[in-house]
């Protein structure tokens, strides 16, 4: 959340339950199996247990998902397994606890360090733990992060730094996932890599030995557009077919005109087919408009 807040939307602006559970009815019928709630931050909706549990019964979804900070993870987490969340990935830039408090501005370093224990308690394997990294921030740290990987089954996930409206974006703070290698080898030469499965967005190495893996998610250095089946809906209803582009097509204000199913394939098939073969790089991303990315999810 940027230090100034974000102007909140009007409620009834937002998808309401019944409009999130009938797209996600209509997305799996279209033969998506794998639903992924991100934000802002999911776990603060008000009643988003009741939605996580009708979500959870949906019929053909395999993988239900969930990105978030952590802080309410301790809490709600049993209850979340037990509503079918059968992956979550926590965001986590920092190993130390004053660096979490600046990036954050909030205290809470020790409740997500919980959370991600309780987590590989319940049986969560792969857990994955989103990591920005930033030039000259969080760097100094990629080799710990790796150690982490030594005893704890978690999956560490390096993202390249990418440019949103409003985050400060900038080459400086920009660190490539080749010299993250070459960082990390440093300290653990013997990094090697695995298979991918072909939708993967990560590529994802282990240390022989180690309980867990680290991935890189090369957006910028490497795109993986050709590969990326993933599809977005923003809170207030408008489907995003790649994460760097502009482009969007309310299925909100469909759905309000009183759109069939049958119509609401027919907006989305036609925005899947505009999707762009690539993205246009990351210099240029950084000079266009989008969405920042507290209003997309990741
Ligand atoms: C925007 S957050 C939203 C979900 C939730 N509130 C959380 O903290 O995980 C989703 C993911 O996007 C990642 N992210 C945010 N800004 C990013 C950026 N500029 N470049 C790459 N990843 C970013 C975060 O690290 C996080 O893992």
């Amino acid at each position: 959340m940027p230090a100034e807040g974000v102007q909140l939307k009007p409620q009834d602006h937002i998808l309401t339950f019944e409009e999130i559970e009938r797209l996600t009815r209509v997305f799996v019928q279209l033969g998506v199996n794998k639903l992924r709630l991100t934000g802002g931050e999911p776990l603060v909706r008000k009643d988003v247990d009741q939605l996580i549990a009708t979500l959870g019964s949906i019929e053909g979804l395999k993988t239900f998902a969930i990105t978030t900070n952590g802080l309410l993870l301790p809490k709600k987490l049993r209850r979340l397994k037990e509503s079918g969340i059968n992956l979550i990935n926590i965001s986590l830039d920092t190993l130390k606890a004053d660096k979490f408090e600046f990036i954050t501005r909030r205290k809470g370093f020790d409740i997500v360090m919980n959370a991600i224990d309780l987590a590989l308690e319940l049986g969560y394997q792969p857990l994955k733990v989103n990591c920005v990294v930033m030039r000259n921030f969080n760097d100094n740290e990629l080799a710990d992060f790796v150690s982490l990987t030594r005893d704890k089954p978690v999956e560490i996930r390096f993202i390249e730094y990418m440019p949103f409206d409003g985050n400060g974006w900038n080459d400086n703070r920009f660190m490539s996932y080749q010299d993250m290698i070459s960082m990390i080898e440093e300290k653990h030469p013997k990094l090697e890599r695995l298979q991918d499965k072909p939708n993967d967005t990560s590529k994802t190495y282990h240390v022989p030995g180690y309980a867990g893996r680290v991935g890189f998610i090369t957006s910028m250095s490497e795109q993986f557009c050709g590969s990326c089946n993933r599809l977005r809906i923003t809170a207030d209803g408008n489907l995003k077919v790649c994460l760097f582009g502009k482009a969007e097509i309310s299925l909100r204000d469909a759905m309000r005109d009183g759109a069939t199913d049958e119509e609401l394939v027919s907006i989305i098939d036609a925005a899947v087919h505009r999707k762009k073969a690539a993205h246009a790089g990351m210099y240029n991303i950084a000079q266009s408009e989008n969405r920042p990315m507290i209003l997309i999810g990741g």
